[in-house]
């Protein structure tokens, strides 16, 4: 089998495919559909908010064209309620709604009645403890079913949930604690990274120490620690056991009310919160669960990422509870180093839908991985990708291997920010092109700008934007304030209303979207979207670092993090050793893909900007055009001869 390069120009199309008759007829979507919805503009989003149940009906689709603006306006809803009681009351209680694999092989099933009885209870006890709607519920849990059953139980009383990727830092928890003035946490005794035990609570008890208010914590037994409570602390296991039983109405909330706050990272040193909405966040969830990842209620969806990140939110959890159907939710992450875990999850629970990042692909890909003649994964009918650009020999490997010769692929472009998919194929109607992640979804808008906001030839770079609202928009676009990145870095001027994504991208004549990359400070590593400021300041934090730039780039030792470091005395080994500790805590993966470089200084400007665009090139080993806006270009060749020995 050839795996091709891994680095092949986006655009480099091997061939486009159509997708299998078979797949064709039994899909959820057919020809025609993009018709009849361009026909209806904002009012065939109505077909979405049809997937929900409304305790008060909708007045309208959308409330005005411009912000600030409201998804179905008078419409009534719970997330809860959505996701567990009408399936619990339309007879399919006995359905597997999770299914759990630890990383120690444990494995736990919850129907939708077990969830349904575990979510009240926890939702009983939360409000007894003083949740009430609008109270932010912070949640710093790994991979596992009480993380699930927290989201839901606060979406239950009205209260938004604000989940902390549990390996961020004390610090990073602290931070989104006291920016949402959140009151109460839900964490775990600890939990198993990377083959290591991980003491969460110690790690969420320093960042209550860095808080000025009080804070409510239950604690979940993940690892049987022998964890000794305080004041206001409770075991999560004994508040379900003495609530058990009880119900608690679902909050009806407002269309337009908060579900939940993300943060994520954006242009400026700290993160940005994201906050989604109730009525227009759903609809746009489950439209696309349905309609791009073509889930039936009788499937089996695994959706890889972990929940601290948009793409667990919105397809590990909502996505497919909405449609009644069963996510697997896996404690660990799919990579080589674990390879024969991905064939047996994926076997043994009959996944129909697997929904990864490129990362994932490329570790097995490199070691030309095939599926060992014992495991059958003849249940997968469609797999989907998102998160990074994946190269059409990656896709074309993810193809042959894991679906079968001839299962799509639906490579899907969207953000924290957009709540759902926006530009990917309907995988029963559209023509695949590898490397290029498809036309706008039905009902979204999008275009590739210039500076001054002209859309730009077939072919040609430019600034992605979606330029009409859509359901899964944030509060903050909805209300008529956008995030346009950091004009220092481009300036797009379009006339009217529009959403700067951030994003690089070219459109070819058929109008499909192959998104480059991000244009401001933002990476992404392993699938995972972090700033450069967070992860600098995190290096600079280390003793003995003068200054220090990171590039994400692609140079000597594959694509990786690269980490600048101005020493303030001596190279060491054992001041590389500590900025990697450093960065592996900031990005809360261990090992980090990271190569710290030594420098004696720093590319910048005449004003003293660190020109980190340049060092990215020099990494890439790409052309650096020219250098006379550099105060020090001797830096330029110091740099050369350490990456490239040139
Ligand atoms: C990138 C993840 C290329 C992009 C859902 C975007 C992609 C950022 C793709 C958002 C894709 C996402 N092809 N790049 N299919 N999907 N991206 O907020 O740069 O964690 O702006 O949301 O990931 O990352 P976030």
């Amino acid at each position: 089998m050839a795996t091709g390069d891994p680095d092949d120009a986006p655009g480099d199309h091997v061939g486009t495919y159509r997708p299998p008759a078979a797949f064709v007829e039994q899909a959820n979507v057919h020809e025609g559909l993009r018709e009849a919805w361009d026909e209806q503009g904002a009012e065939a989003w109505a077909t979405a908010a049809d997937l929900l149940s409304w305790s008060t009906d909708y007045d309208a689709v959308l409330s005005n064209p411009e912000p600030p603006l409201t998804w179905f306006p008078g419409g009534e809803l719970n997330a809860a309620y959505n996701a567990i009681d009408r399936y619990v009351e339309s007879g399919r209680k006995n359905r597997v709604a999770i299914k759990w694999a630890g990383r120690l092989g444990e494995t736990r099933t919850l129907t939708y009645q077990d969830l349904y009885h575990e979510v009240n209870a926890l939702a009983s006890a939360l409000s007894e403890l003083g949740v009430g709607e609008d109270d932010v519920v912070t949640l710093y849990l790994p991979m596992v079913p009480e993380l699930t059953i927290a989201m839901l139980a606060a979406a239950r009383l009205g209260a938004p949930h604000n989940v902390v990727f549990a390996g961020f830092s004390p610090d990073a928890l602290a931070m989104r604690m006291e920016s949402t003035e959140s009151s109460y946490l839900l964490t775990c005794d600890g939990y198993l990274r990377q083959g290591e035990a991980v003491d969460q609570k110690n790690r969420a008890d320093n960042a209550r120490l860095a808080l000025d208010h009080d804070v409510h914590t239950v604690v979940v037994d993940r690892m049987g620690f022998d964890v000794s409570l305080g004041e206001g602390e409770y075991h999560y296991a004994d508040l379900v056991d003495d609530h058990g039983g009880e119900t608690v109405e679902p909050v009806a909330r407002a269309s337009g009310d908060e579900l939940f706050v993300l943060h994520t990272s954006g242009t400026t040193g700290n993160p940005k919160e994201v906050r989604h909405t109730t009525g227009g966040y759903l609809a746009h969830v489950a439209w696309t669960t349905h309609a791009v990842l073509d889930i039936e209620p009788e499937d089996t969806l695994w959706s890889s990422a972990d929940i601290g990140w948009i793409t667990g939110h919105s397809y590990g959890v909502y996505g497919p509870l909405l449609l009644g159907a069963t996510t697997l939710l896996y404690e660990g992450t799919p990579e080589y180093n674990e390879r024969d875990r991905l064939w047996e999850l994926l076997e043994r629970n009959a996944v129909d839908v697997f929904y990864t990042a490129p990362t994932a692909i490329s570790s097995f890909r490199k070691r030309d991985v095939t599926v060992p003649d014992r495991f059958d994964l003849s249940s997968l009918r469609l797999l989907g990708t998102v998160g990074e650009r994946i190269s059409p020999s990656g896709w074309e490997w993810y193809r042959s291997t894991l679906g079968g010769g001839d299962a799509p692929i639906v490579d899907t472009w969207w953000q924290t920010e957009t709540g759902g998919m926006m530009v990917a194929t309907l995988p029963g109607v559209d023509e695949m092109k590898p490397g290029a992640a498809g036309p706008p979804l039905p009902g979204i808008s999008v275009s590739v700008v210039d500076r001054s906001g002209d859309p730009v030839e077939p072919g040609e770079r430019g600034f992605l934007i979606v330029d009409r609202p859509w359901p899964g928009m944030p509060t903050s676009l909805a209300n008529g304030s956008g995030w346009a990145p950091d004009p220092s870095s481009y300036l797009v001027d379009v006339d009217g209303w529009a959403y700067v994504t951030g994003d690089r991208a070219t459109v070819d004549e058929d109008g499909y979207v192959t998104v480059l990359g991000r244009v401001d400070d933002v990476v992404i590593v392993r699938g995972r979207r972090l700033g450069t400021a967070e992860i600098e300041s995190a290096a600079m934090s280390v003793d003995g670092v003068a200054e220090a730039a990171v590039v994400s780039a692609d140079g000597p030792a594959g694509p990786s993090l690269y980490a600048f470091v101005t020493p303030a005395g001596q190279e060491t080994d054992e001041l590389r050793e500590r900025i990697t500790q450093a960065l592996e805590a900031a990005v809360g993966t261990s090992p980090v893909p990271a190569t710290v470089v030594f420098t004696t200084d720093l590319p910048k400007t005449r004003s003293g900007k660190i020109m980190r665009r340049m060092l990215s090139n020099i990494t890439d080993g790409d052309a650096l055009g020219d250098t006379s806006a550099l105060r020090n270009p001797e830096v330029v060749g110091e740099l050369k001869s350490v990456l490239h020995g040139e």
